[in-house]
């Protein structure tokens, strides 16, 4: 009921405690089973088409906490992040809306692997990654919001400026910003 998406954010950095328990709780791993391969397969907290890793994660962190500014991404399976770049990133110039860049002090982006998805279905399911990327924003929003957080989905940003910022590979396409803080205080 109070899920709601927020235009407004402390500019102080998130915990890292915080950041973990919103990535785990929303997109990290809830169990394993067997399957592709494996006897311990990883199925997320999300459900995705097939149970397949279809999603990459990415954070844009923007201040300087106990994380430094720069661009990670999530790997779910070890819980863990992995730098990508390190530095202030200009995720202002990937969006329509830039002043969520300088308002929030972290953004994950969710963005999709094609490759994935289409190495098991037929090409009409290039639409099921962005259904998998919805209900991942969902459980974004409902844990961010449970976690008393102020947050918003953003689909206005630039297709080849963000793909360019996270480093993408041409297989992997941006499909949601997510802009979240605490709330102003
Ligand atoms: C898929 C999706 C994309 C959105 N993109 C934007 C956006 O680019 N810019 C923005 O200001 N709000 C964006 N929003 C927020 C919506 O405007 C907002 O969810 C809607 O007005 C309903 O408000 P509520 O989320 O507070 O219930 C987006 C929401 C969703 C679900």
């Amino acid at each position: 009921v109070t899920r709601r998406s927020r235009y407004a954010f402390d500019p102080t950095p998130l915990e890292l405690a915080t950041l973990s328990t919103l990535l785990h709780w929303a997109l990290g791993v809830q169990r394993t089973a067997s399957g592709y391969g494996s006897a311990e397969h990883p199925l997320g907290m999300a459900p995705s088409a097939g149970g397949l890793p279809s999603l990459r994660v990415h954070l844009v962190v923007g201040r300087a906490g106990e994380l430094e500014p720069g661009i990670y991404e999530y790997l779910a399976s070890g819980h863990t992040l992995s730098v990508v770049a390190l530095g202030i990133p200009p995720l202002q110039q990937a969006l329509v809306q830039p002043q969520f860049a300088d308002l929030a002090p972290t953004s994950i982006i969710l963005s999709g692997q094609l490759t994935v998805v289409l190495a098991k279905y037929p090409p009409r399911h290039y639409r099921t990654i962005h259904v998998d990327a919805g209900v991942a924003i969902q459980n974004l929003y409902l844990v961010s919001t449970a976690l008393n957080l102020a947050s918003c989905a953003v689909a206005g940003y630039y297709d080849t400026a963000l793909a360019e910022l996270l480093e993408l590979t041409p297989d992997i396409i941006p499909l949601m910003v997510f802009p979240v803080g605490h709330h102003p205080r």
